[in-house]
């Protein structure tokens, strides 16, 4: 198909010089477009565009443009000293404030002067598309298009329609954005959109793992990173986000769904607002990133020993990589059949990986007092710790055999207090079931959801296709088990992942 993107003879107006709109019109200029910049804050586009030819210039230095192609880009960009001035642009692209009256006042401006085939694009990140257009009087010719920041480094771009947008504008939003090197995304205007929508459980379970005492900040991080892949741990992350703007994002989507347990926010996170450790940019967050503040470890096992007995049981991707890695490092160990879905022994213990309930939970109803149960990594072959929780009713002699197991097997093992579904899988569960409500519900399609996860927030794999991978029974099961565990609505599974059940398929299928 013949791509619909608009020429690069077009000019392209960027209303609003911030963070977003400079990196938004350096992505159009870098393209080929003519660019004209205006913000109302006077001398504020001409700033910006010293910033962005500064920008250019590194990255021709870095050779990632050539010194002509940046230099070129540079000339392209001017600045607007009003809004008379966008007048034969095919295209606005607004990043002004957050602010659905100033928005809408400044696109009723904007439809006045701009020529009727002009694109009217909002660069919101939390106001519903659908409102800004209202009050339009052509509302259908007003589209999201959605970057991240920074904008020339993130490739996502969501094309977001509301109610009355036109579907013919949308493609060729989406078309233009592919054509200036990103990739788009569709997704109907819905709170949160698709990325901070998906993403809110990340938070989430992060901050109710920690209120329940599961473990600390620097552990938790730490198993998010080194065993389910994620760049940083959730609490990092939102330490260099913004706490601000953080639980800003979480308590609108909570306030959009009318106050969906889904999205309910955090009394820790309620608290580190009040106080104004807002993160990394106020010096305090969860961590202190003051002068001579030390950085917390994480709580990591010390060595226990080899166990005497290890078997590994039955062929699950985890018993496997198990194996593979006790066989090389040289540990001798026995292999056996699994009829109750143990993946190993040793000693006393008995391992299983997570299925939503606590351990102490499975050993009452399974019998098995001497339970421990592991968490899920992106990789077990690769995962360099993981992390482990134990069954009440198990003694400190099954705890040292389990993590003398694992660390035979070269994991750093976090010892974890009991709670159900470990911090990976129940993330990655959650995020799952976040991503298949928007799909069930219209706002994308599974391979958006995926892509906008992976290209807008780097997480390594896309949630539908990891509970693909997980096998979607195996997550329906953690969430159903968690519902029940907690006897909360929050984790009710999606009715996409119940129906791919039953139908025996994945969900990518
Ligand atoms: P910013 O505060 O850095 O920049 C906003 C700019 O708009 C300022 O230079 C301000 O002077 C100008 N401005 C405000 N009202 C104006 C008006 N009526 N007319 C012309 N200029 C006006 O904000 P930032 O971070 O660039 O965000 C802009 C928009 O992009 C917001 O809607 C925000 O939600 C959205 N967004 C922000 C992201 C981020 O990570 N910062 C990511 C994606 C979207």
């Amino acid at each position: 198909m013949s791509s619909k993107a608009l020429s690069l003879s077009t000019p392209v107006a960027v209303v609003g010089a911030g963070a977003m709109g400079a990196g938004i019109a350096q992505v159009a200029a870098v393209a080929g477009h003519p660019v004209r910049l205006l913000d109302n804050r006077p001398g504020a586009a001409e700033q910006a565009i010293v910033g962005i030819r500064a920008q250019l210039a590194k990255l021709a230095d870095k050779g990632k443009l050539t010194a002509e192609a940046a230099q070129a880009a540079g000339e392209r960009l001017s600045a607007a000293a009003s809004s008379a001035e966008l007048a034969g642009c095919g295209l606005v692209v607004e990043a002004i404030v957050e602010h659905l009256e100033v928005k809408r006042s400044l696109f009723r401006e904007l439809e006045a002067i701009c020529g009727a085939d002009c694109i009217l694009a909002t660069n919101t990140s939390s106001i519903s598309v659908t409102s800004i257009a209202a009050g339009l009087q052509a509302p259908g010719r007003l589209v999201g298009m959605h970057f991240f920041n920074p904008a020339p480094l993130m490739a996502l771009v969501e094309i977001v329609s509301g109610l009355a947008t036109d579907r013919d504008l949308a493609a060729v939003l989406f078309d233009t954005a592919a054509a200036w090197g990103k990739t788009p995304v569709r997704a109907k205007s819905t709170p949160g959109f698709i990325v901070n929508r998906v993403a809110r459980p990340y938070y989430a379970e992060g901050l109710r793992l920690l209120h329940e005492g599961a473990a600390d900040c620097a552990t938790i991080d730490a198993v998010m990173r080194e065993a389910g892949g994620f760049r940083m741990g959730p609490f990092e992350l939102m330490d260099m986000i913004g706490h601000d703007v953080n639980f800003a994002v979480t308590k609108s989507v909570w306030n959009a769904f009318y106050n969906d347990p889904r999205f309910l926010p955090s009394l820790i996170q309620q608290e580190l607002v009040d106080a104004g450790f807002i993160g990394r940019k106020s010096g305090r967050g969860f961590y202190d990133y003051r002068e001579g503040a030390e950085r917390p470890q994480p709580q990591t096992a010390a060595a226990a020993g080899l166990p005497a007995g290890i078997a590994v049981c039955g062929d699950s991707p985890l018993a496997q990589a198990l194996a593979a890695r006790l066989q090389a490092a040289g540990v001798a160990f026995a292999r056996r059949d699994s009829a109750d879905g143990r993946i190993a022994e040793a000693g006393a213990a008995v391992l299983f990986q997570t299925d939503g309930r606590s351990a102490t939970q499975r050993a009452s109803e399974s019998g098995i007092a001497n339970l421990v149960l592991v968490d899920l990594a992106l990789d077990h072959v690769k995962a360099t710790r993981l992390a482990l929780a134990c069954a009440r009713q198990s003694g400190t002699e099954v705890q040292a055999a389990a993590v003398g197991l694992l660390q035979a097997a070269g994991f750093a093992v976090s010892l974890l207090r009991d709670v159900p579904g470990l911090p990976v899988m129940r993330t990655v569960a959650m995020l799952a079931n976040e991503a298949a409500d928007a799909v069930n519900q219209g706002v994308c399609d599974a391979a958006a959801a995926d892509a906008a996860m992976r290209l807008g927030v780097n997480y390594p794999r896309g949630p539908l296709a990891w509970a693909d991978a997980v096998g979607v029974g195996q997550i329906r099961i953690v969430l159903a088990n968690l519902a029940a565990f907690y006897g909360e609505d929050r984790y009710r599974v999606s009715p996409l992942i119940q129906q791919a059940v039953y139908a025996g398929r994945r969900i990518h299928d």
